[in-house]
């Protein structure tokens, strides 16, 4: 599969980083299938992993990643610090190295907001930990526009990437603009959660174009350019997920996926 990645804002030592635009996503997979989905997905051809401290997983994936044979600097690892953790944010990226078994991570998110007056600091180290090269970009989750410039105007950095829950109902020409507008990249998560796989616009479109609804969603934000990252234990679903390079959707399909949205 041909799947095209975006360039994050320069990292410390100035080189630019890329992001492939479809990722595996890992969360609620453990121990073993976590392991086997990972694997399966590498082999699919995956070249960008999803995993956070809390999801539990990150040895797996990194046991996986180096049994897959997959050379390291082919894949994009994003794994994110639990606000909680504010005050440990280096023994917390030291603990998800060691797990992954990869000496630099490749995106850092605070996994979501933490409270009131907190957000600043928690993003000052973060931006620490990527001065001392143990990540090469830094961003958030589950933020929102006003959260994103509290942290950029008080650092004169902006996080490189916010992951948001996204999907074709949620469809906010503004919120993407938003953060386009400020050079911080849309990433979208639960794709399929989000989504009434079954609504008749995708089942029409799919059908059209021989492929079933999911591949639609997920086309229809790469053609965004909005990072998404489909997570499945099925292997047939892995696979298909990532066969979505042989159809383009037309403009006036684009449009009519975008008003399940109704923004
Ligand atoms: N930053 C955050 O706060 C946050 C929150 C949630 C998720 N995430 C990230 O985003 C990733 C994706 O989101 P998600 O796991 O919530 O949900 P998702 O990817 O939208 O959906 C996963 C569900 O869809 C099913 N599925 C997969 N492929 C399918 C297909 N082709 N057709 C029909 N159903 C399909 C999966 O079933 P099977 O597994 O049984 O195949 C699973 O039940 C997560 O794994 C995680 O990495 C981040």
């Amino acid at each position: 599969m041909t799947i095209p990645a975006l360039a994050l804002p320069k990292t410390a030592d100035g080189t630019s980083v890329e992001m492939p635009l479809l990722g595996f996503g890992t969360w609620q997979l453990r121990g073993n299938t976590a392991y086997q989905a990972v694997r399966f997905a590498l082999e699919a051809g995956y070249r960008h992993l999803d995993t956070a401290t809390v999801y539990g997983n990150e040895a797996e994936v990194g046991s996986a990643l180096r049994d897959s044979g997959v050379p390291r600097d082919q894949v994009f690892i994003t794994t994110k610090l639990p606000p909680e953790r504010a005050g440990k944010a280096r023994a917390t990226i030291d603990a998800s190295r060691r797990a992954l078994g990869v000496d630099t991570i490749d995106l850092w998110l605070i996994h979501w907001p933490p409270s009131r007056g907190h957000s600043v600091p928690l993003w000052r180290e973060l931006l620490e930990v990527r001065e001392a090269g143990l990540i090469r970009a830094a961003g958030v989750s589950n933020y929102d526009i006003r959260a994103i410039d509290e942290l950029t105007s008080a650092t004169g950095e902006r996080p490189a990437v916010n992951q948001i829950r996204f999907g074709p109902e949620l469809w906010d020409a503004r919120l993407v603009e938003a953060h386009r507008e400020r050079g911080v990249v849309v990433e979208g998560y639960s794709p399929f959660k989000t989504t009434n796989l079954n609504d008749p616009v995708l089942t029409r479109i799919a059908a059209g174009h021989g492929v079933d609804p999911a591949r639609v969603v997920l086309r229809w934000h790469l053609q965004h350019e909005i990072v998404v990252i489909p997570k499945s234990k099925t292997p047939e679903r892995i696979s298909r997920n990532a066969d979505i390079d042989g159809f383009v959707l037309t403009e006036e399909e684009m449009a009519a996926i975008d008003r399940l949205g109704g923004r």
